[in-house]
């Protein structure tokens, strides 16, 4: 096992890739605190099936777009289960919108979710890493949208691009404290995100035209991945965006 007694405090964890690695983590030996900002239901049987792998879980509301709550919600997400050793950034949001129809509420939502809200989480983990002379690991769900432009998501593209250079930028200035920072790249993964794309084989057929393995990836693909990450195999990585998109980002061209 690659993570035990590890503990990773996972931001959406209820659903999609971030429910996918919470289980997966467990599988792995680690307690996981799980985040969700609605669904507490789906929450609440994500941290059973964890609990049935004998392996702690909690699940806590939280909107990690309001900056102001990140520091009672992490010190709950300690308080339930232990100093933290793995933060993944996983909750994220887009908004469909052609550039000249964007609104400034849906830019703000975007880059809050994706980006301010794991720039000042990582923030509050760093801390208390440095603090107490331990080292960690910080892994932020990105995309490949990091890389490739995605007309009429420009907040998204905004987002997930920042993502990239926070990642970059962090693995430089935390490297001396023994802590790793990398992104996964997501291409087109099954999940509630993707539902109206799953729902309507007019966009989708297209889509698997561009994705050299022939299929959508499954949270579980995303999640072998972090595990990677998470674990000491990925010790000497850090500052990376690790691809889970079957070949995608390479071979995409708008029809
Ligand atoms: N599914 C894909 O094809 C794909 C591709 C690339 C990247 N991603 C990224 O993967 C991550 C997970 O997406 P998913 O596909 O599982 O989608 P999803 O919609 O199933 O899950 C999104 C998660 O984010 C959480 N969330 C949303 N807004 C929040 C907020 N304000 N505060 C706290 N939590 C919030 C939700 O609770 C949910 O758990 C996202 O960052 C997304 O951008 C997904």
């Amino acid at each position: 096992m690659k993570l035990q007694n590890k503990r990773a405090l996972i931001t959406g964890g209820d659903q999609g890739i971030g429910r996918g690695i919470a289980i997966r983590f467990a599988e792995e030996g680690a307690d996981v605190v799980i985040s969700y900002r609605s669904h507490q239901d789906n929450a609440d049987e994500t941290v059973k099936e964890i609990q049935a792998l004998g392996r702690k879980a909690v699940a806590i509301q939280g909107d990690v777009s309001v900056t102001s709550a990140l520091p009672k919600f992490f010190a709950d997400a300690v308080a339930a289960i232990g100093p933290i050793d793995i933060l993944v950034n996983n909750a994220g949001v887009e908004k469909r919108a052609e550039f000249l129809q964007a609104t400034a509420e849906d830019y703000d939502l975007v880059l809050a979710v994706n980006l301010k809200g794991p720039f000042f989480l990582s923030q509050l983990f760093a801390r208390e890493l440095v603090s107490s002379k331990r080292g960690g690991k910080i892994i932020n769900i990105s995309s490949v949208h990091e890389e490739l432009p995605f007309p009429n998501f420009a907040s998204y593209c905004a987002a997930k691009g920042g993502l990239k250079m926070l990642c970059r930028d962090l693995a430089i200035e935390l490297a001396p404290y023994g802590i790793t920072v990398n992104n996964i790249a997501p291409g087109a993964i099954k999940t509630p995100i993707n539902a109206n794309l799953l729902d309507d084989p007019a966009k989708l057929n297209p889509l698997l035209e561009h994705i050299p393995l022939g299929r959508m990836g499954s949270p579980e693909d995303v999640a072998g991945c972090a595990a990677f990450l998470a674990s000491s195999d990925a010790d000497y990585v850090t500052g990376a965006t690790l691809l889970v998109d079957g070949g995608l980002l390479f071979n995409y061209h708008e029809q």
